[in-house]
């Protein structure tokens, strides 16, 4: 039964999310996290655009065919290529919707796409004729909308209504929207298409001026009743709208916006921790609902306040987003009973095999720190089970570090399809020296675009958790490492990149350079 009051989260951390420079998930990962949104219902999850490259084609195939009690969409243009693509992709899903879009401002359509509004009328007409014809639903979002003017848009909206459209979405491309205006422009919107029943508008915010959740929650006001957003508001430039952040503010003042919502909040925080450890995107400690001091009082006045009546400062419950501490910390006595318990606690779903060999890694770190905490869990799962390494990729097989007064020497020994290859380089420091020791030895030269490291908890016995960017031309890829030693660990995460390098690089057809020079010895 159709309900007019229902908010529908639509999750697209898996697309305009992972647009975020630097970040980019394997197929593993994206299906571990799509497997945690349907987990926390969802209602649809956008896993990727599937004609931009196989990798994505085959990214939403997968979470299509693999995860349930969800719809899932795929991304497309207005191109008959695009949406025939997104339609094979989703074609084993439970639910399979199209979402198909094109600009409507002005400046878009005379810069970007040089066509006429009456081509940008036709052009959305055909697609989603074609796009209704092949899937369970259609969403039609007129890119730029913020920008767009309201009667173009009416009339843009009731023609994709007309074609079978039955979700119409008004994105704020660029982040420029302010929520009274955005309100009242959303609105104006609504009135002029007078939708039949059944079809619903949606808002999908870019948070460009910090405001995309501001936006995002002065739509509902207005009528929306889809909105978009990614988690932990992961997303290119500014980022798209944080969902958790819009769900929270709906639930915790529903007493203004009077909406019903499917949602399990309280997977809200292990599904925010699972994407920040996967995309190697870190949460600020003051991030509202999912950073780690979001429910921490530190003032003497307001820990006095609660202790006498949580609500004095209390507006949400740490439980009601699911971030309670640890009841249980695990160590070498723990049986993989335990351990499987607390792995689905934290919010992963694994198979079998998965599970046996996080259990073996788990065990023989028991052998070098006393007590694993949720944090070195986490990153072994990231790290050694989701993170698949592809065929021919480069292995570390040994390596030495040396520190003297103001220079380090590293070496290193790296395989790849069984050859070895060796060399020595002097550095800044040791991680200096041990990155250009692998590009000496795999004679290959990467930028390196972003380098870092934390600790998995805070405790001196926690494991360095690490965190390599590198471009090549127009490839970048993230890698990680997670060791005791954060050396090794950094050297790791430099492989890992090298290799995810490499992965996209076929994915997308591109060829980087050979290395004929390797060291090989
Ligand atoms: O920001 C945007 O306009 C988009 C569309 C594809 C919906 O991501
Ligand atoms: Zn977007």
């Amino acid at each position: 039964m159709f309900d007019p009051n229902r908010v529908h989260f639509f999750d697209t951390t898996l697309r305009d999310g992972e647009q975020a420079a630097g970040v980019n998930l394997n197929a593993t990962e994206k299906l571990q996290i799509a497997k945690q949104l349907a987990k926390m219902k969802m209602d649809v999850i956008e896993g990727g655009f599937p004609a931009a490259s196989p990798g994505d084609f085959n990214c939403v195939k997968a979470i299509a065919r693999e995860v349930k009690g969800v719809t899932v969409a795929g991304l497309a243009r207005t191109k008959e290529g695009d949406i025939r693509a997104a339609a094979q992709a989703l074609n084993e899903a439970e639910r399979s919707r199209i979402h198909t879009f094109i600009a409507t401002s002005e400046i878009h359509m005379t810069h970007k796409l040089k066509m006429t509004p009456e081509q940008v009328l036709a052009e959305t007409k055909a697609s989603v004729s074609l796009a209704r014809s092949l899937a369970d639903e259609v969403e039609f979002s007129a890119e730029d909308a913020s920008r767009s003017d309201v009667d173009f848009l009416i009339k843009i909206f009731k023609l994709a209504i007309e074609s079978g459209a039955t979700i119409l979405n008004i994105p704020d491309t660029v982040g420029y929207a302010m929520p009274d205006q955005f309100s009242q422009f959303v609105k104006n919107i609504i009135d002029g298409v007078q939708a039949p029943e059944g079809v619903i508008f949606s808002v999908h915010a870019h948070n460009d001026l910090g405001l995309a959740v501001a936006n995002s929650l002065a739509a509902v006001k207005a009528g929306v009743r889809q909105v978009e957003g990614a988690i932990n508001g992961m997303g290119e430039r500014g980022g798209n709208a944080a969902l958790e952040e819009v769900v929270m503010g709906l639930k915790t003042r529903n007493d203004l916006y009077n909406v019903t919502m499917g949602m399990d909040t309280t997977r809200l925080y292990p599904v925010s921790r699972l994407i920040s450890r996967l995309s190697g995107v870190t949460v600020p400690p003051n991030k509202a609902i999912v950073g780690t001091n979001a429910f921490a009082h530190e003032s003497g006045i307001h820990q006095h306040g609660v202790l006498a009546h949580r609500e004095t400062y209390e507006i949400m419950r740490a439980e009601d987003v699911g971030s309670v501490p640890a009841v249980m910390v695990l160590g070498k006595h723990s049986g993989r009973h335990a351990f499987r318990d607390r792995l689905e606690t934290l919010g992963y779903q694994l198979d079998n095999e998965q599970v046996a060999k996080a259990f073996d890694i788990f065990k023989k770190l028991c052998d070098e720190k006393k007590d694993v905490t949720d944090g070195d869990i986490e990153a072994i799962i990231a790290d050694q089970v989701l993170n698949v390494h592809p065929e021919h990729s480069f292995e570390l097989k040994e390596y030495a570090i040396g520190v003297g007064a103001g220079l380090a020497t590293a070496t290193v020994v790296i395989s790849r399809d069984g050859q070895e290859m060796r060399d020595a380089a002097t550095g800044n420091g040791p991680v200096d020296a041990a990155f250009s020791a692998i590009k000496r030895a795999i004679n290959f030269s990467p930028l390196l675009e972003n380098f870092s490291i934390r600790a998995t908890s805070p405790r001196s016995d926690a494991m360095g958790e690490t965190v390599v960017v590198l471009k090549h031309g127009e490839v970048t890829a993230q890698g990680r490492g997670v060791e005791t030693d954060i050396v090794k660990a950094s050297i790791q995460a430099y492989i890992n990149a090298v290799n995810r390098l490499y992965t996209q690089a076929a994915a997308r057809e591109i060829k980087l350079e050979d290395h004929p020079n390797a060291n090989i010895c």
